[in-house]
């Protein structure tokens, strides 16, 4: 026991108390720092969602602090003194008991004009956006552009200033596509459609990543918004439906042969279970995110796939050196 300078003891509780204090501040000063992404989003929906969580959480905290005010006024204003009788008990306060319902409802009711609002302006949809289909497997996600004959995997390319809508869904499990600077966050259902608006608010790459369990490498399905101004955006589109440069070297063009002949193209050109390799030397990652895209790690990936990302679809190939080396010229050449 500590014993203060007036003499009177502090109980080991008081102590206990404090220390337990410290530590609730020390754990909430944990996430002190820069704000989420969630929090500067770069979205319009994305601002219109934390404008109302902002509002929401000053109308909690004045709630809060009234309740535990008048509670701790009351501890302390009506705590026992020795030698005190029982005090007089009443029960039921016809008044009070009004007061204190109606004002929850009230205040619920507000919060849900409110919510109500901010999902129609966040789900409202532009006939005029730009249509772009997510598909979500595993574990990767497809990017399609109908409009503009594109499709595509890996990076997410969407125009700064221009509605955008994302038709999203899933190719086998359910997947969940979240970008947190996006500002919000949309499961990909199989046999469902779920669509996510944005206005896009600023240039830049925005990382994300699958938030729904989908399997053992559900850890590895990043997604990479890559946000452009209208003509750069521009620029990538004319580039994706340029056709693909012809092979030009002799090895390239051994790689040109050996991937039409091997089951490469089976699984993504033809049948579509990969992701379209289209342009690839243009991308900036391999395997959703797993590694950058540079020769060593797609020599890498096409001979130790199951080691890289265990039950992906494609097994490993036991290519000899030179046709490894040609198939990696001919892919990576395809810009
Ligand atoms: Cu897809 Cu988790």
């Amino acid at each position: 026991m500590h014993r203060t300078r007036s003499g009177r003891t502090r109980s080991p509780r008081r102590q206990r108390l404090v220390s337990l204090i410290a530590l609730a501040g020390l754990i909430l000063m944990t996430g002190c720092g820069s704000a989420f992404p969630t929090f500067r989003p770069v979205s319009s929906q994305g601002k219109i969602i934390v404008h109302q969580f902002v509002v929401v959480l000053i109308l909690s905290a004045v709630v809060f602090l009234i309740v535990f005010g008048v509670l701790g006024w009351v501890l302390l204003h009506y705590r026992g003194q020795e030698g005190d009788d029982e005090p007089s008990q009443t029960a039921g306060n016809k008044t009070l008991e009004i007061i204190w319902t109606s004002i929850p409802i009230v205040m619920l009711i507000g919060l849900f004009v409110y919510s109500a609002f901010t999902m129609k302006s966040v789900d409202a949809t532009d006939s005029s956006a730009l249509q772009i289909n997510v598909i979500g497997h595993q574990w990767w996600w497809e990017y399609q552009y109908p409009s503009l004959g594109i499709d595509t995997a890996s990076e997410l390319h969407l125009p700064v200033g221009q509605p955008v809508q994302l038709n999203i869904t899933g190719a086998d499990v359910i997947h969940s596509f979240w970008v947190p600077d996006l500002g919000w966050k949309m499961d990909a259902i199989p046999g469902k459609n779920n669509t996510m608006s944005l206005n896009l608010t600023k240039a830049g790459t925005f990382d994300g990543s699958c938030a729904e369990f989908c399997g053992s490498e559900h850890a590895w399905m990043r997604i990479r918004v890559i946000a452009q101004t209208q003509s750069d955006f521009n620029n990538w589109t004319k580039m994706m439906r340029s056709p693909s440069p012809q092979p030009m070297s002799a090895l390239e063009k051994q790689g040109q042969q050996i991937f039409n002949s091997s089951t490469c193209v089976n699984c993504h050109v033809f049948s579509r279970v990969g992701p379209s390799l289209t342009h690839l030397g243009s991308r900036q990652w391999l395997g959703s995110g797993v590694m950058d895209n540079t020769s060593e790690n797609l020599a890498n990936w096409i001979m130790n796939v199951q080691n890289i990302k265990p039950g992906a679809l494609m097994p490993d190939f036991h290519y000899s050196p030179e046709q490894l080396d040609a198939l990696v010229a001919y892919l990576e050449g395809q810009k």
